[in-house]
């Protein structure tokens, strides 16, 4: 059983905080997020680090892909100062210290593991191993979600407790098999991909909705009304001031 809120922060506080930073995530605190969203991906030498591109550039002073890249040399990389001049120093967190944080501001978490093809296994058995160490017992688990089956199939191999959720752009064909054969409780859909029909034959299913990336209170008032249990927002104090 999971319980999404209705506002998670996207990538921390994305909209103005550097994404996936513990900068991000003590902004998304500030603003009152419930819960955050953060992405997961592995180093070269096999750290699991929240990070969203493939490619250093567009959120770090480094170049190269991540995963050619060990996290010695990432953790030099500056995460911020690209976003703003007051977020210089900024470093690329680990799993681990990104849930120890979100756990001490008292936040929930959706860990979205990254796919990455060849070693989607591999990414997610770090990730989930980093993520179990790090996450206090007896607190709600992070909603662990993936556009990859591969990832979904380790995680639950890892931590069958912890809540699933099949990340997609829009509902393909075939989203009941799936969600069944990975026992997932949720569903995380495009906001463009969803209609009301769309929303009610997941919640007929059993399955809880949650949409991405929703920036506009319009939006996200006309997503809850169908049902849609929360939306990921670059923007929660927008989001928060709607309900
Ligand atoms: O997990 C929801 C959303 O973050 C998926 O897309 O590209 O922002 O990671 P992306
Ligand atoms: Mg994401």
């Amino acid at each position: 059983m999971v319980r999404p809120p209705k506002v998670i922060g996207h990538r921390g506080a994305a909209g103005s905080a550097p994404e996936n930073t513990l900068a991000g995530f003590r902004r998304a605190a500030a603003l009152g997020a419930p819960w955050v969203e953060f992405d997961a991906r592995l180093t070269a030498d096999g750290q699991a680090v929240v990070f969203h591109d493939d490619r250093l550039e567009r959120t770090t002073n480094g170049r190269g892909r991540l995963a050619t890249t060990p996290v010695a040399e990432l953790r030099r990389l500056d995460a911020g100062a690209w976003f703003g001049a007051a977020f210089a120093g900024e470093r690329v967190p680990t799993v681990g210290e990104a849930l120890a944080l979100i756990a001490a501001l008292g936040m929930g978490a959706n860990m979205e593991i990254k796919p990455d093809p060849g070693r989607d296994g591999k990414v997610a058995r770090a990730a989930m191993e980093a993520a179990l160490a790090a996450w206090p017992e007896g607190r709600e688990p992070p909603l662990v979600s993936s556009f990859s089956s591969a990832a979904l199939v380790v995680a639950r191999e890892v931590a069958p407790d912890w809540p699933r959720g099949l990340l997609v752009d829009r509902l393909p064909s075939d989203w009941r098999d799936i969600t069944v054969r990975l026992d997932c409780a949720t569903l995380h859909c495009g906001h463009r991909g969803l209609d009301a029909r769309g929303v009610a034959a997941v919640r007929d299913a059993g399955l809880e909705v949650l949409a991405f990336t929703v920036n506009e209170p319009d939006r996200a008032r006309r997503l809850w009304d169908w049902g849609v249990a929360g939306v990921f927002t670059d923007f929660p104090e927008r989001l928060l001031a709607a309900l």
